[in-house]
């Protein structure tokens, strides 16, 4: 397929067409309109086919997509035809409930280790991956063939930890740190805040509760 420039509004709402997608071909579907996409997705059939064009020759009048192509195409576009090592720094509540999430490496995110600080974690099992403590993660990184940390810490040391990490080879980093990182522009940062979600979903719940009760 032709390699173009694909605007981020589309990036963003690829992992959903790839979820919906996957759901299709685990219900043994083989093609979809994208009009009975667009009921099943509640996005506009027009919004559909034209995401869907930036890929060209996915969809043909009066047949609808192929659903495995599309989906497959779509892996590819966002990454997910090739495995990604990762390793969680920060051990604590959430670091290690993302390491027992075992769906990640279904998709080709392999966890293939974790550190802290803490040295009472020091050696504890989660889901086959031992905790090491960070002076070994020099070490780790070379050996491994690491392109995704997780930072799991505090906000405090997420900077210096991410530096740390830019040092010895990782290009990409998924932020849970209440922090902004700013980083040189060749590491990729995607931040993930939960509380930004919830207080959006606070928001609408505020605004339905206004609308309901005037
Ligand atoms: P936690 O306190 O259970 O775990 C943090 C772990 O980081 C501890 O084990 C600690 O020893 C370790 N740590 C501290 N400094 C470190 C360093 N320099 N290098 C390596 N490890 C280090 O906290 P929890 O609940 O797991 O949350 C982790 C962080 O994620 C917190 O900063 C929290 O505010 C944030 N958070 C973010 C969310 C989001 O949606 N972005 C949601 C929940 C938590």
């Amino acid at each position: 397929m032709e390699e173009r420039e694909i605007s981020q509004a589309v990036i963003r709402r690829l992992p959903r067409y790839y979820r919906y997608l996957g759901e299709l071909i685990e219900e043994n579907v083989e093609r979809i309109s994208s009009n009975e996409l667009s009921g099943r997705m509640q996005v506009t059939a027009s919004q559909i086919r034209q995401d869907l064009n930036n890929f060209g020759g996915f969809g043909q009048q009066g047949y609808g997509y192929n659903v495995r192509y599309l989906y497959t195409e779509i892996a590819k576009i966002l990454g997910l035809d090739v495995n990604h090592n990762m390793v969680i720094i920060g051990a604590g509540n959430l670091g290690q409930a993302l390491a027992n999430y075992g769906s990640f490496e279904r998709r080709g995110f392999i966890v293939k280790g974790m550190f802290d600080v803490n040295p009472k974690l020091a050696g504890t099992v989660v889901r086959g991956i031992e905790i090491r403590m960070m002076d070994e993660l020099q070490s780790f990184m070379e050996k491994n063939d690491i392109d995704i940390a997780v930072l799991t810490i505090p906000k405090t040391t997420a900077f210096d930890v991410a530096s740390l990490l830019v040092e010895n080879g990782v290009r990409a980093i998924w932020n849970f740190a209440h922090t902004d990182l700013k980083l040189p522009e060749n590491v990729l940062v995607e931040n993930v805040h939960l509380s930004e979600s919830l207080m959006r979903l606070s928001y609408n719940l505020s605004r339905y509760n206004k609308e309901h009760n005037e």
